[in-house]
C-alpha cells in the first residue's frame, strides 16, 4: 500500500513538473554564491537553431546585496564573447532576483557554454556564477 502510494506520488511529481514547472537547466560555477535556491530556465529547450532563446534566471539573495550587472558569457571553440547587462539594483536578504536574457540562439554546429556571472556593484565581485551546455 505504501509503494503504490509512492508510485502515485511520484507520477504525480513527475506529471505536475513535465506540466507546469520547466526543466531546470545548469549547475554552479561559484566558489561563494550570495544567491541561492538558483534556477535557469532556457525556453525553448532543447534550443533551435538561429532562433530566438529566453533565458530567466531566478534565486533568492542570502544577504542585501546591491547588484551592479550580470556579464553573459558565451563559449564557441574556446573562445567566449561577453555582454554586460547593467542592473545597478539594491536587493534586501530574502529577496528575489530575476533576471531575463534574450538572444538568438548560434546557427553554426557544435558544443557551446553559456555562463552567467552576477556581479556586485561598485566592486565587481563574484555574487553567483551558473552555466549551461548545449550543443547546436
Ligand atoms: C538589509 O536591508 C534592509 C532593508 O533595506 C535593512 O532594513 C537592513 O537593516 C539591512 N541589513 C543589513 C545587515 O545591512
Ligand atoms: C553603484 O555604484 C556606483 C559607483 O560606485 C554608484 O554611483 C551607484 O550609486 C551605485 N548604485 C547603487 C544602486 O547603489
Amino acid at each position: 500500500m505504501k509503494s503504490l502510494l509512492l508510485i502515485f506520488s511520484i507520477h504525480a511529481i513527475l506529471a505536475s513538473g513535465l506540466k507546469v514547472v520547466p526543466l531546470a537547466i545548469g549547475s554552479s560555477c561559484s566558489l561563494f554564491a550570495d544567491i541561492s535556491n538558483v534556477q535557469l530556465q532556457v525556453t525553448p529547450w532543447p534550443m533551435v537553431p538561429g532562433s530566438p532563446t529566453t533565458c530567466t534566471l531566478t534565486g533568492s539573495l542570502s544577504k542585501n546585496e546591491t547588484i551592479g550587472s550580470v556579464q553573459i558569457g558565451q563559449e564557441y571553440k574556446s573562445t567566449w564573447v561577453n555582454n554586460l547587462v547593467t542592473i545597478n539594483t539594491f536587493y534586501a536578504k530574502g529577496q528575489t532576483f530575476t533576471f531575463i536574457y534574450s538572444f538568438n540562439s548560434p546557427t553554426q554546429s557544435g558544443s557551446y557554454n553559456e555562463k552567467f556571472t552576477v556581479l556586485q556593484n561598485s566592486t565587481n565581485n563574484n555574487i553567483l556564477c551558473w552555466q549551461f551546455s548545449f550543443s547546436i
